[in-house]
């Protein structure tokens, strides 16, 4: 009897194990309209997909494609209106609001509201892409390469292809063609889009609403931020991309999505469309262990004393709030991200799982004999690649975080960039040109930072290079510079930093005039110069190139490791990791357990606000705000929802997309994913793997009542 009992017991784990799995593939994935097969159809409408596939992405109908454009250089972003208005989040439009933002007109703080569309704002250099099409063409790509072709005369034949793929696409329209590698480069990819250079900016809230919760809040679940704001899009005359000119008007769209307002419960399908920046979901155990244990560690640890002192000059100082706002806000991200990555990887047993899948590749490769040959090879060639980057990586990675990452080090470059090439003289012209772009971008840098808060950075960054990397690597130079200028008693600080003078525009503007003239010898004697010039050498010299080594090594061989996870796993669907194309993840509204004794519940609302409200620096509130959200909690209408979680995959890019329904009707505005489960990029585990959306009825609430903006509601089509 017992041992009945106990073998069906057996049967019912081995039985959930499996479902598990099931469940873990389900709702993973990024999927281009292309690889949408029949298989992951039926999966979507198991969960309640109605719409077809072409409703999705078409060219010969309007479909939703056409509503979901790339914005700026890294963000999604959704048409709304039938006069180009597009919803992104606040932090997606950060740049732009802060560009606008002064002491006077804080609209960082306090929120900007056009009244109608002759005051929205302008943004040079802002664009959004709407993709035209994308398809598979590796064939025509990799045509004229056989097996016996030589590895040396290919890549220029791939060249010549891709060149005539991209020219036939365009040919005769005002459209960019992008070819993208798909799997490691298994695949080549079109993709053609129209891109528009005028997009103002229509609305945002306050940043206590658009920022609710900061870096407390970054990354974590429950969440109450209402991280939105409106832009849009102008066309020329024939509805086509135009640079900015006051007569140009509202972009009439193919598509723009329909809203719906009659709310969501969990379980309910939701879809998230959009630009996800990039992912590596088939990464072996060895860089994974590189992340873990070499990459994340030590850019935490430098990036943690930089923000120190960063936050310190914003906390006292209104001015530096504002002139940091971005930098601040850009390394505190990926800061937390990495944070929470190792927590993941830990906590999902990510190595351990690899781990697992490469001793059943090996396996099942060995017992192939000559044909397996190649694949256990590619294993092994990863992991001894892997064990020499590790070594050379953070010397590499120090070059963005410990020099460039620098203001100084921006502006000598910029500088050194205004040489003539050589044995040439310019024409007056275009020297007036090149000086007045050039003091453009010199007053953009001084804009958003203090010198003082520069030199404790400079100081901070220079210190972790000089001791985070093994001095033997250490450029000889630097080794020299640092005898003769100590860190102690900031004699190094003096010397290449002070004595640049980087922040004295009119010794800035006399240099730039001298190497504009062709010559370089004030700029060569600059100590900060001197100081980027050794480090840069050593960086192009030997960092770079140990990298690009090993790189280069591991590129090849993990093309080969994923072909084999196909083979080794032939009935799974695989989607190509996130290159910052079109994609759609699917999956359900759903609450997670973090840990043992800890649920989630799905849905937040702004009864959560006024109990966040002034408990932290992140979440301080005007009295006026406080007020507005207390009266809608205890109105007859109650509070209103503010953010839910779901299973859909996503990751950076992703910010700005739209979630939407079974019947394709924005619900709302994907930004962010929970702490726990912030290695999806590396690994997605259904469990724990939640992104975070701002619920379309918040922020339709904060544009009638924070906003005072009805008129915008009423460019929607609002869905009861
Ligand atoms: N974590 C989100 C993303 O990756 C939001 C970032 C903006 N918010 C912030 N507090 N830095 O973009
Ligand atoms: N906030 C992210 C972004 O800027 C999206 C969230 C994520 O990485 O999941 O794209």
């Amino acid at each position: 009897m017992t041992f009945v009992h106990h073998k069906t017991r057996i049967f019912i784990l081995l039985l959930s194990s499996f479902f598990s799995i099931q469940l873990a593939f389900a709702e993973e994935g990024m999927w281009p309209p292309g690889l949408i097969n029949a298989a992951i159809l039926e999966q979507m409408k198991a969960k309640g997909f109605a719409l077809t596939p072409d409703q999705i992405y078409s060219t010969s109908q309007p479909s939703l494609k056409d509503a979901i454009v790339l914005f700026g250089r890294g963000c999604t972003a959704e048409i709304i209106s039938n006069q180009g208005l597009i919803l992104t989040n606040h932090h997606c439009g950060h740049g732009q609001i802060q560009s606008h933002s002064t002491l006077q007109n804080d609209y960082l703080q306090n929120g900007f509201w056009a009244k109608n569309q002759s005051e929205e704002l302008t943004n040079p250099g802002l664009t959004v892409s709407i993709l035209v099409r994308m398809e598979d063409v590796t064939q025509q790509a990799f045509e004229g390469i056989s097996a016996n072709t030589d590895l040396k005369e290919r890549a220029p034949i791939v060249e010549t292809n891709l060149k005539k793929i991209k020219e036939k696409a365009i040919t005769g329209t005002h459209y960019e063609a992008q070819i993208k590698p798909f799997f490691g480069g298994l695949q080549q990819w079109l993709i053609v889009y129209e891109t528009f250079t005028d997009v103002r900016l229509v609305g945002a809230p306050p940043s206590s609403i658009g920022k609710f919760g900061g870096d407390t809040d970054n990354w974590v679940w429950p969440r109450h931020t209402g991280d939105f704001s409106l832009f849009r899009i102008y066309a020329g005359k024939d509805n086509k991309p135009a640079m900015y000119s006051p007569d140009n008007m509202p972009y009439i769209p193919k598509k723009f999505l329909p809203i719906s307002t009659s709310g969501i419960k969990e379980g309910d399908f939701t879809m998230l469309l959009g630009y996800p920046g990039r992912t590596n979901e088939y990464l072996s155990s060895f860089a994974l262990e590189m992340v873990a244990q070499v990459a994340n560690p030590k850019k935490i640890e430098l990036r943690t004393k930089r923000l120190g002192a960063i936050n310190a000059a914003m906390q006292s100082s209104p001015e530096d709030r504002i002139k940091y706002s971005s930098t601040q806000a850009d390394i505190a991200n990926a800061w937390k991200k990495w944070q929470g990555e190792l927590l993941g990887m830990e906590k999902a047993g990510a190595i351990a799982a690899k781990k697992k899948m490469e001793a059943r590749y090996r396996q099942f490769f060995s017992s192939k004999g000559q044909e397996g040959k190649p694949f256990v090879d590619a294993l092994n060639q990863l992991e001894t690649a892997y064990s020499s980057l590790k070594t050379g990586l953070i010397p590499f990675e120090y070059q963005r975080e410990a020099v460039t990452a620098n203001t100084i080090f921006g502006l000598v470059v910029t500088t050194k960039n205004l040489a003539p090439p050589k044995d040439t003289k310019l024409d007056d012209a275009t020297k007036a040109k090149k000086i007045a772009d050039y003091k453009a971008i010199a007053r953009s840098i001084w804009k958003n930072c203090n010198p003082s808060v520069e030199r404790q950075l400079f100081s901070i960054t220079m210190k972790a290079y000089a001791s985070d990397i093994p001095a033997e690597k250490l450029d000889p130079n630097f080794l020299g510079y640092l005898k003769k200028h100590p860190f102690e008693g900031q004699k190094f600080e003096a010397e290449y930093f002070d004595r640049g003078q980087w922040f004295d525009s009119n010794a800035v503007y006399k240099l730039a005039g001298k190497v504009l003239e062709g010559d370089l010898k004030s700029l060569e004697k600059n100590p900060s110069y001197v100081l980027y010039k050794a480090l840069s050498d050593q960086y192009n010299l030997v960092y770079l190139p140990y990298y690009q080594t090993y790189s280069a090594q591991i590129e090849g061989a993990q093309q080969v490791f994923l072909q084999g996870q196909m083979l080794l796993e032939s009935n799974r669907n695989f989607y190509p990791d996130a290159n910052q194309t079109f994609r759609l993840a699917f999956g359900q509204v759903a609450s997670y357990e973090p840990r043992d004794g800890v649920s989630y519940k799905w849905q937040t609302t702004t009864s959560g606000i006024s109990e966040k409200a002034d408990t932290e620096l992140d979440f301080v509130m005007s009295p006026q705000l406080k007020e507005t959200f207390a009266k809608q909690n205890s109105s007859t209408q109650g509070p209103v929802p503010v953010a839910f979680i779901a299973s859909n995959h996503s990751t950076g890019g992703n910010s700005g997309s739209p979630v939407l329904n079974a019947r394709g009707e924005l619900i709302g505005v994907n930004f962010d994913r929970v702490w726990e489960g912030t290695m999806s990029d590396y690994y997605f585990d259904s469990r724990i793997c939640r992104n975070i959306t701002c619920d379309i009825r918040y922020i339709l609430w904060v544009v009638e009542n924070i906003g005072q903006s009805s008129h915008l509601l009423k460019e929607m089509v609002l869905l009861k």
